[in-house]
């Protein structure tokens, strides 16, 4: 098997971005350009991935964890070259290294198995692709005769000449080991930037009689970098557009495909139906036939066959049953299990709370740490007051339970089977089974009260 070695270049400051937070922990799709690059990386199952950190090196080793991470300080920044070579004496003899760039997070595994392919454990290899406008990259430049590579030129350093070539180097490359070994600590700094270019090994390597292979990434977007807040929310569309149309390529139905947002895993049953501007972070699974309305978010949930989310609504580590009936404008917050054909209505928040088959609570309503039963209605404007000031309580609500509006449910309580509860009460004991309980003052009416009269200024 052939040994591979990842070296992911991250040590740049990133000033463009004027900001305080790292540049490659900035997010695209909901998470750091760093973390989409070590995900691709170890897809590849690498013996080892390195991460070279200079620039807010602290806060990216605390924000991006793996106990797979090399993590290589990179003091100065002296240039693509020097960065590698901090990572030298982390790398295995033979066998070969990726070099990767914090901040280029889409480059697709299909791209880099291919770059593996034509370097073939041997060559040199260059991913390289071909813009409109080249300005501000290296240039591939080849022998005008076999076509191969012989070197890559930085824009400031390249001829009249070179600068109309409009191949450039993406920056990824992969180099047997043996040569970086050899070559990396010769490296100059004779050039306009006066930095150690790393892409002086692609000379070194022709001067050696070695070959540089190349191939071309799929689509331009991969092998795009991010140097400012423009690029960075240009690559987001590139991405988001690529999301959705994967999903209509499997068959899910969305209204308007460059309104939709989403920032991990969407894992779509046959016959889904997603409105505008949605946003699903986290794991989302919808099941066939579910419907999700527009303007809501969806952050690790799942959601049963059948079921329904209206407009406006938004739900964060819940699971859905099946044919439920969700919102508008419904909360359901981290912890709370649906069973099938529960409807929850608009301005109703549920937390940490479990909800038995065909219930319902469809207006105005909070319902936290309660567990429910199956066929309860609960009425509009009821509370369940689970927080007493210094702990959270319980509430239990049996099957059959009708709870008239405006109810306040003192928690720790419980309402036995097939109670029913008046209107307006505030129900601080256990009621009994089958029984009608209130707690509400008389209503009278006092004979002869008149409003009192306006007092004129
Ligand atoms: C580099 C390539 C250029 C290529 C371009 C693609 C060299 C000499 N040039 O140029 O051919 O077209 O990328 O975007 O390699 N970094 C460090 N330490 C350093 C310097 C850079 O970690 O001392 C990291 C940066 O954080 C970044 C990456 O390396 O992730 C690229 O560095 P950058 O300065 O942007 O290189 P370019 O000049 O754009
Ligand atoms: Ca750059």
């Amino acid at each position: 098997m052939l040994k591979l070695n990842v070296v992911i270049l991250a040590a740049g400051a990133g000033k463009r971005m004027h900001s305080s937070l790292p540049k490659v922990l900035h997010t695209l799709a909901g998470r750091p350009l760093l973390t989409h690059v070590i995900n691709t990386a170890r897809k590849l199952s690498p013996n080892k991935i390195c991460v070279v950190i200079g620039h807010g090196g602290e806060t990216i080793r605390q924000t991006i964890i793996g106990d797979d991470l090399t993590w290589v300080i990179q003091e100065r920044q002296l240039g693509t070259g020097h960065a590698l070579m901090q990572a030298l004496s982390q790398l295995s003899d033979d066998g070969l290294t990726l070099i990767l760039y914090g901040d280029v997070p889409l480059v697709s595994i299909h791209t880099l198995r291919q770059l593996l392919v034509v370097a073939d454990g041997r060559n040199c290899a260059v991913l390289s692709t071909v813009l409109v406008n080249p300005f501000g990259y290296g240039r591939i430049v080849r022998d005008i005769e076999t076509g191969a590579v012989t070197a890559i030129v930085e824009q400031k350093d390249a001829s009249a000449e070179q600068q109309d070539i409009h191949e450039i180097n993406t920056g990824i490359m992969l180099i047997p080991n043996v040569y970086l070994h050899k070559w990396l600590p010769t490296i100059k700094n004779e050039n306009a930037h006066q930095e150690y270019y790393l892409t002086d090994i692609i000379e070194m390597s022709v001067k050696n009689g070695i070959h540089v292979a190349s191939s071309q990434a799929e689509s331009f977007w991969e092998v795009m970098g991010v140097n400012n807040k423009l690029q960075l929310a240009e690559l987001e569309r590139y991405f988001q557009k690529y999301c959705a149309n994967k999903l209509l390529d499997e068959g899910v139905s969305l209204i308007d495909p460059l309104r939709i947002d989403i920032r991990g895993e969407l894992i779509c049953g046959a016959d889904v139906e997603i409105d505008i501007n949605c946003i699903f972070e986290g794991t989302v699974k919808l099941g066939n036939h579910v419907q999700v309305g527009a303007h809501c978010i969806l952050r690790n949930a799942t959601v049963a066959t059948g079921s329904v989310i209206r407009p406006y609504s938004m739900m964060e580590d819940v699971e859905i049953g099946e044919n439920c009936k969700i919102g508008p404008y419904a909360r359901i917050r981290p912890g709370t299990r649906l069973a099938s054909e529960v409807q929850i209505g608009n301005f109703v928040e549920v937390k940490n709370s479990q909800i038995g088959v065909g219930s319902k609570t469809n207006h105005l309503s909070y319902i936290g740490d309660s567990c429910v039963g199956k066929n309860v209605n609960i009425g509009a404007g009821t509370i369940t007051c689970n927080y007493d000031g210094t702990n959270k309580h319980v509430t239990i609500i049996e099957d059959d339970v009708f709870i008239g509006s405006d109810t306040q449910l003192v928690a720790p309580v419980k309402i036995s089977k097939g109670s029913t509860i008046g209107a307006g009460s505030t129900i601080t004991k256990e009621t009994p089974a089958d029984q009608l309980t209130l707690s509400r003052s008389k209503q009278v009416s006092i004979v002869g009260w008149g409003r009192p009269p306006k007092i004129k200024k």
